[in-house]
């Protein structure tokens, strides 16, 4: 195996029985992690994510999914000022706001997310979820995902985050990325500066139909 930089090669095959947390207990308190500490995830725990992601259902078992796991501070540092590049530029596309003032107070995910787009650079670890040809987004969704499920379990922050084609050609290159693969997510890791969930989402009997669109379920 092909050593990742600034870490020592695994010594051991990738353990799931490090996956014990319970499967609810992940599920309920993953939420999007923005603020890392700077403390390096081990390689073992990043291929444990990794090997968790690869299991996932996708289409035809083509296993399109590519990962591409940046850990080289001077890469992260680089690739760190292109994603800020295009937080900005989509939220200029969107919602006209060209700077922090910009944004609303009570926009209390788009204030976390700008905080996000400044530490970008300063993440311990960034996963790229990637897709050979056909490049399907819902062959990858999946494998991502489980990779921070697994994170989860390991105590790893994660949350995914997409780019702006403004920058494409730029990260593209950084990264010696092929122009038929197709992009899909930025998942920083890190050990979280914060806790944990629980999350909040709307009650399920707001969002779930039974048997017929706009049929409330039993629990409605
Ligand atoms: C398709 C997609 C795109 C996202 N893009 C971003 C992003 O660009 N920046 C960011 O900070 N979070 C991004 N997120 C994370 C969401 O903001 C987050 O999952 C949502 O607000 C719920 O957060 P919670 O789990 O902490 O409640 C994205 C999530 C998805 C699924």
């Amino acid at each position: 195996m092909t050593a990742i930089p600034n870490h020592p090669a695994p010594a051991t095959p990738a353990d799931p029985a490090r996956l014990a947390m319970p499967l609810g207990e992940a599920m309920f308190t993953q939420r999007a992690i923005r603020r890392f500490r700077p403390d390096p995830v081990p390689l073992a725990d990043l291929r444990l994510c990794l090997e968790a992601a690869v299991r996932a259902p996708n289409g035809g078992n083509r296993q399109i999914g590519r990962f591409l796991v940046l850990t080289d501070r001077v890469v992260i540092r680089e690739f760190g000022a292109l994603y800020r590049e295009a937080w900005w530029a989509k939220r200029l596309d969107e919602r006209g706001w060209t700077r922090p003032e910009d944004i609303p107070p009570e926009e209390k995910t788009s204030r976390a997310a700008a905080g996000l787009a400044d530490e970008m650079q300063d993440a311990p670890c960034i996963v790229l979820a990637l897709a050979e040809p056909p490049g399907w987004a819902n062959s990858v969704i999946p494998a991502a995902q489980n990779l921070m499920l697994a994170a989860r379990a390991l105590g790893i922050g994660s949350v995914p985050t997409t780019l702006h084609p403004k920058v494409m050609d730029r990260v593209y290159a950084l990264l010696g990325i092929p122009k038929d693969v197709t992009f899909h997510f930025c998942i920083p890791l890190g050990y979280p500066r914060g806790s944990f969930g629980p999350n909040r989402r709307r009650p399920t009997a707001e969002t779930t139909y039974l048997n017929r669109w706009n049929a409330p379920p039993p629990w409605a």
